[in-house]
């Protein structure tokens, strides 16, 4: 592959950020290579998964309670709030004001009873009677109940829905050090699953900060390594990075600094990995990122040093139009510069958060799909994609949702498992605490690759891991919350995402997301935004502004009189004093004089 194709590649990457919807799915959907009859006959295979989930494993306490609390209920809502909010509080009054506030006004003994997991009545329990007891006093049992609460008082009842949220929490944690988490992880690799560890490092604010997080990934390395007794080194457990863990600035408009600076501290690290024969993958983040993500990536992967070595890798996300030209890109670049690179398919995290702020700057579209079916149908589109690639990319297929792995199944159509003579083709993944039972009947009957992602680390540093996955597993449309409604048919948890994307082929954005000029709705018209972190948005603010860049402007006092004008005092872009914007005037004291009496009636 040549530079300017390379290039070319690239660039359609940040083409593509805010692509249209409607067109990216009509041309995604023959990209899966499925015809109705195939969406159908998958749709037939992930149901029976589902039956046979069911079948052997109730829902796990996380999935009980994310089940009694989803996020359309007033109270799993309180619930988030309370998980987001504890552990970033220092101090006990701030921590009863936030659980008064946030407990007290749900009806939690609505609930009581409903869940077969006794662990959840017991929460249930104990978040209706610290309700209650911050709401009134009642008489009977209950009355004495509540006193009894009361006058144990507050510090109580702190601990209570601290250890409650606390509990929540350690579903999706290995172990708080990587020594433990190692050991933990001997259970699973028994079954034959293999762990990334996630040291889970993420947006650091300082320089302090990064240092911490880097050091903790090369310990970790260090510590891995000796786990690394295979020479394929997919056979090896690995790491999980996140570049924004290393870098205090790790964005857009920082991004000369930060490709000055990033690329060695990444570059140190997958050399420690590189000489353990392990795994180095870097996670995909918020799409603001994805472009100076790539940048840091190229850079690093480039270096001669790393030759050689299978194991760099890159997640990308499904739920956004640029899967398919980063995937295209990576290839282009395994290819140019002979590297071969795992890459992880996922459909992304961040959803929320990218609808959010893209209304927040005022964007006329999204980062992201805006219907679920769409990011499905992305999804499978681009795992045939890399299962087409495999001379140069190792895929990794992450996800707990049977439909997708039984449609993954059937696009490999037999590759990586059982035919293959015990895989090796791909991998699939799942996230520690999420999707173990569909994992261990799929690695049992296939003989497919398992990897689990397994995050490390204290309590206090899981807050924005455990608020994805409490959104993930909380929200009505996911899998892993409709698989534990035993009321909802193995058929419709599952559903047939193709079939549903033809149903609307021309479907546009979901007309329940609003953004742009339509945010505040007919009647009030939103202002214009700029997305810094979008390479075109950029370059055609920079072009509009270079008509001024050698303009002068001068500003001086618009009054009736014949007074003189104050001196001219220069003016300098505070971002760059090296830019001289013009001279403002002030209005003098004669000229000031002047403009009160003629004010007088
Ligand atoms: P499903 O229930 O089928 O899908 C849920 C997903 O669909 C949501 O997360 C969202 O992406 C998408 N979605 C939901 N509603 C809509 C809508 N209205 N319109 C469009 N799309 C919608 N995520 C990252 O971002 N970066 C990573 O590096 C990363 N690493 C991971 C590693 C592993 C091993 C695993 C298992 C997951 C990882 N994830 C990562 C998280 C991953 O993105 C989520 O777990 C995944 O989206 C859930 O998909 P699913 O197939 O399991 O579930
Ligand atoms: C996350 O941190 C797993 O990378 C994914 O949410």
């Amino acid at each position: 592959m040549s530079a300017s194709s390379l290039a070319e590649l690239r660039d359609r990457i940040d083409r593509t950020t805010y692509a249209d919807e409607q067109e990216t799915l009509a041309r995604l959907l023959p990209e899966t290579g499925l015809e109705a009859s195939d969406g159908e006959r998958i749709a037939r295979s992930a149901a029976d998964l589902v039956r046979r989930i069911r079948e052997t494993a109730g829902p796990g306490l996380m999935e009980a309670f994310l089940a009694e609390y989803g996020l359309s209920t007033d109270e799993g809502v309180a619930l988030m709030c309370l998980a987001e909010g504890l552990p970033r509080i220092p101090d006990a009054g701030t921590i009863d004001a936030l659980i008064e506030d946030k407990i007290a006004p749900s009806d939690w003994s609505r609930r009581l009873g409903h869940s077969s997991s006794s662990l959840v009545n017991a929460s249930t329990w104990a978040l209706m009677l610290t309700g209650k007891v911050l709401e009134d006093r009642e008489p009977g049992i209950s009355g004495i109940l509540h006193g009894a609460i009361r006058r144990l008082g507050e510090p109580v009842i702190r601990t209570a829905v601290t250890r409650a949220i606390k509990e929540v929490g350690r579903q999706f944690v290995l172990g708080e050090t990587i020594q433990s988490a190692l050991r933990r992880a001997a259970t699973a690799e028994a079954k034959g699953y293999v762990h990334s560890y996630d040291m889970l490092g993420e947006a650091a604010l300082t320089e302090a900060d990064a240092n911490r997080y880097h050091l903790a990934y090369s310990q970790a390395i260090s510590a891995i390594s000796e786990a690394c007794t295979s020479d394929d080194i997919h056979r090896n457990p690995g790491i999980s990075v996140k570049l924004s863990a290393l870098h205090p600035r790790f964005e857009a408009t920082q991004c000369a600094r930060v490709i000055a600076e990033l690329p060695p501290r990444v570059r140190s690290l997958a050399l420690l990995a590189k000489s353990a024969g392990m795994g180095f993958n870097i996670d995909a983040e918020e799409a603001g990122r994805l472009s100076l993500s790539l940048d840091v990536i190229a850079t690093v992967l480039a270096d001669d040093a790393l030759a050689g070595w299978d194991g760099f890798g890159v997640a990308v996300q499904a739920y956004g139009p640029r899967a398919g030209p980063v995937i295209d890109w990576l290839y282009g670049f395994a290819e140019r510069f002979d590297r071969r690179i795992t890459v992880r398919l996922v459909k992304g995290a961040y959803w929320d958060t990218e609808i959010k702020r893209a209304q927040e700057k005022g964007m006329a579209g999204f980062p992201v799909f805006t219907r679920k079916a769409a990011t499905d149908v992305s999804y499978l589109a681009n795992a045939r994609k890399l299962l087409g690639m495999t001379d140069r990319l190792y895929p990794q297929f992450a996800t707990h949702n049977a439909h997708t792995v039984a449609a993954v199944l059937d696009i490999a159509g037999g590759r990586g498992g059982n035919g293959d003579g015990g895989g090796g083709a791909f991998e699939f993944q799942r996230l520690h605490g999420m999707g173990d039972r569909l994992h261990d009947i799929v690695l049992e009957e296939n003989a497919t690759r398992c990897r689990i992602y397994a995050p490390v680390g204290r309590h206090r540093d899981l807050l924005a891991y455990l608020v994805r996955r409490l959104l993930e597993n909380g929200a009505s449309s996911s899998f892993v919350h409709r698989i534990v409604d035993e009321s909802v048919a193995p058929e419709a948890v599952t559903g047939n995402p193709l079939a549903e994307a033809e149903r609307h082929p021309g479907a546009s954005r979901n007309p329940a997301l609003r953004t742009g000029a339509e945010l505040f709705g007919p009647d009030r018209r939103n202002a214009r935004g700029w997305d810094l972190a979008d390479a075109p948005q950029v370059a055609a603010f920079r072009r509009a502004r270079e008509d001024f860049a050698a303009h002068r402007f001068g500003a001086a006092p618009l009054i009736a009189t014949d007074a003189p004008d104050g001196e001219a005092l220069p003016v300098t872009n505070p971002a760059n004093p090296g830019d001289h914007v013009g001279t403002v005037r002030q209005a003098s004291a004669a000229q000031i004089a002047a403009a009160l009496s003629s004010a007088r009636p």
